[in-house]
């Protein structure tokens, strides 16, 4: 035997390494973002204002000249920016002589269902979070009434929105776990929380959800989960009125959390990042989603939806192995690729590591060709999902 070796026990080495990574990165973490720490949503100058709102600067301007609307804040040299609590407001007054009803106010009308979109994938990494982030953030800017969900015990979403699951969710409750348990489920409400961004609003995450795939199946055992699927779907009934649309950031496997926002979504979107190995993983994802959604129909629920789209994540136009599998999925899966696709940018990375979206950032913190290729490729994605929910809507 070899004697050179000491002999450790691997349960001890993990949880030393396990204790000397929390705390470092607590201590990051806490010169980064202490814990009192509040988020805030940048400005916008008059012209990225305008631009959310569809209108002409110009226009913006006399309204603020003639008094009407919010008063923007007006830095020296008297530029105008506005908050966005400032630009919801111009939404409300715009939208009363609006040309076209919604114009303003693109949300739903009498009729019109609540969107649930599901962003998954069981690849690690594929870009999920992000997308969930910058669309909620993006539907919220644009007037839609958003709720986003953070279904991953992660909590890369929840970060994100500045909620700090060790500090904020005292006790381990406060995530959609207690509106989903078998044993006396909370409200939904009781979770949900107001974020620092107008319309937009965060049930966070953490470790608790994982309890959800623990006791799932002992109560499928039991004979007492019911239609454990539908947990997510009636948990969000109860807030059906509140939001025009819900986005809900999957976990990386394709467990209970994951098929019960399966079965609660009316729009599903599977980020991929297009690498022959994500791929060739993502075909399993897909054929393991279909053999479980077959058992969950078999039992009598509809899996119809609105729509599906696969959504190219982190994608780099220069790089030709990536070119051909692009092809490739749009030869394969035609319409249902979106149109957009999100470039890899370092903007977006950077703006990850300080808990932020590009939506928060400051144009100014980065080249302004880096930041300006970042942001209209996620304009794009963003307002092309925005346009099927229109349609789903009806309207075009
Ligand atoms: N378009 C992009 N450009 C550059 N970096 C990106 C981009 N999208 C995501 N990333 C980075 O890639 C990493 C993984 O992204 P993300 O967390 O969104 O993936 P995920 O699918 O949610 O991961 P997980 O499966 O662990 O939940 C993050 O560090 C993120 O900042
Ligand atoms: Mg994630």
């Amino acid at each position: 035997m070899n004697k050179t070796f000491a002999h450790e026990d691997l349960n001890a080495v993990i949880r030393q390494h396990s204790e000397w990574l929390a705390s470092q990165l607590h201590s990051q973490r806490e010169s980064m973002f202490p814990p009192d720490a509040e988020k805030n949503m940048r400005k916008f100058t008059s012209g990225e204002a305008a631009t959310l709102l569809g209108v002409n600067d110009s226009y913006l301007r006399k309204l603020h000249l003639d008094g009407k609307g919010p008063s923007p804040e007006l830095t020296p040299g008297n530029r105008r920016h506005y908050s966005a609590e400032n630009i919801q407001e111009l939404r409300v007054l715009l939208e009363k002589t609006a040309r076209n009803p919604g114009d303003y106010l693109p949300g739903r009308r009498d009729g019109d269902h609540m969107q649930v979109i599901g962003v998954m994938n069981f690849k690690g990494g594929s870009g999920k979070t992000t997308t969930s982030a910058h669309l909620a953030q993006r539907l919220a800017l644009k007037g839609y009434r958003v709720l986003a969900i953070d279904l991953d015990p992660q909590a890369s979403l929840t970060a994100l929105h500045g909620v700090q699951p060790e500090f904020d969710l005292r006790d381990g409750g406060g995530t959609l776990y207690d509106a989903i348990r078998y044993d006396d489920p909370a409200p939904i409400k009781s979770v949900i929380r107001k974020t620092y961004i107008p319309n937009l609003d965060l049930v966070p995450g953490n470790l608790e959800l994982m309890e959800f795939e623990h006791v799932t199946p002992r109560a499928l055992a039991q004979g007492n989960a019911g239609l454990f699927f539908f947990r997510v779907k009636e948990a969000l009934s109860q807030v059906d009125d509140d939001y025009d649309v819900v986005v809900v950031d999957c976990p990386p496997q394709l467990g209970f959390l994951t098929m019960s926002a399966l079965s609660a979504a009316t729009g599903v979107l599977v980020t991929i990042h297009p690498e022959m190995l994500d791929v060739m993983s993502m075909s399993q994802f897909l054929r393991m989603t279909a053999d479980l959604m077959d058992v969950i129909a078999e039992s009598g629920a509809d899996m119809s939806h609105d729509w599906m789209r696969y959504l190219l994540t982190r994608y780099e136009p220069a790089d030709a192995p990536q070119n051909r599998i692009v092809a490739f999925l749009r030869t394969m899966y035609g319409e249902k690729v979106l149109n957009a696709q999100m470039l890899k940018s370092t903007a977006i990375s950077d703006a990850g590591l300080t808990k932020q979206t590009l939506y928060e950032v400051e144009r100014s913190a980065f080249t302004r060709s880096t930041y300006d290729r970042a942001i209209e490729s996620l304009n794009a994605v963003n307002d092309e999902i925005g346009q099927l929910i229109q349609k789903t809507w009806g309207r075009s």
